[in-house]
């Protein structure tokens, strides 16, 4: 995100509703098409350099499948409901809840819906009984990314703290040799009240 953005106040979050949407959703192309697309750009800026070129974050059968889960948090427009951002959600064991693919168009950035998908995310874990909150962050370790140094210190005024340097490939085998070069990946968990 540039500087000339953090001076713009973003979407304010009483614009937007967040909500995981009806299944039959992920049978809309325009919609699922608008969701790959806000990912792609956003993690195209947010991982540039971490993958090879040509990395594909996400794509239309993995949104739908996400959708059609019911794990993936969408923020929309209050007026159109246009999508804006997501967020995926899954309770990955009986007391943890995990969050990733998080992402907004940068339109709409800097005004805190990024902070209420979080929030959302760790509402919706919390209600199915969940009291800790899981995410992983995969960082460069030879040279300063920028955009994870920033996620990093957003996690942590959130509340996140590192618990574990794990191994991305043991978790994703398949994307390990789509990776650019040597990475870290940090496993953030948070108490949820
Ligand atoms: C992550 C993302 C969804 C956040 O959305 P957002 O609307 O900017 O989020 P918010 O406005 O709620 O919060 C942004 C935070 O960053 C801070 N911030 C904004 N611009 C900044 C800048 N240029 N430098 C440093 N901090 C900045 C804000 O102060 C705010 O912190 P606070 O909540 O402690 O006040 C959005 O930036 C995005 O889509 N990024 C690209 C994808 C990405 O990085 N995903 C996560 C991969 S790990």
């Amino acid at each position: 995100m540039s500087d000339s953005m953090r001076d713009s106040p973003g979407t304010s979050p009483e614009a937007i509703s967040i909500s995981f949407p009806d299944v039959s959703s992920a049978g809309d192309a325009d919609f699922v098409a608008a969701l790959v697309d806000i990912v792609q750009v956003a993690y195209s800026e947010a991982e540039e350099g971490i993958f090879v070129p040509g990395y594909q974050r996400t794509n239309s059968a993995e949104v739908a499948r996400l959708i059609r889960d019911g794990q993936l948090a969408v923020a929309c427009l209050k007026e159109g409901m246009k999508p804006v951002g997501c967020i995926m959600v899954r309770i990955i064991s009986p007391d943890r809840g995990n969050f990733g693919m998080l992402a907004l168009d940068a339109a709409h950035r800097g005004g805190g819906v990024g902070r209420q998908l979080v929030l959302f995310a760790e509402g919706s874990c919390r209600d199915k009984g969940c009291t800790v909150m899981h995410l992983e962050l995969l960082v460069p370790t030879t040279f300063n990314h920028g955009s994870k140094e920033r996620m990093q210190a957003w996690y942590m005024r959130m509340g996140y703290r590192i618990v574990q340097l794990a191994q991305f490939g043991q978790g994703y085998p398949a994307l390990a040799p789509l990776l650019a070069g040597p990475t870290e990946y940090r496993i953030f968990e948070k108490a949820l009240a």
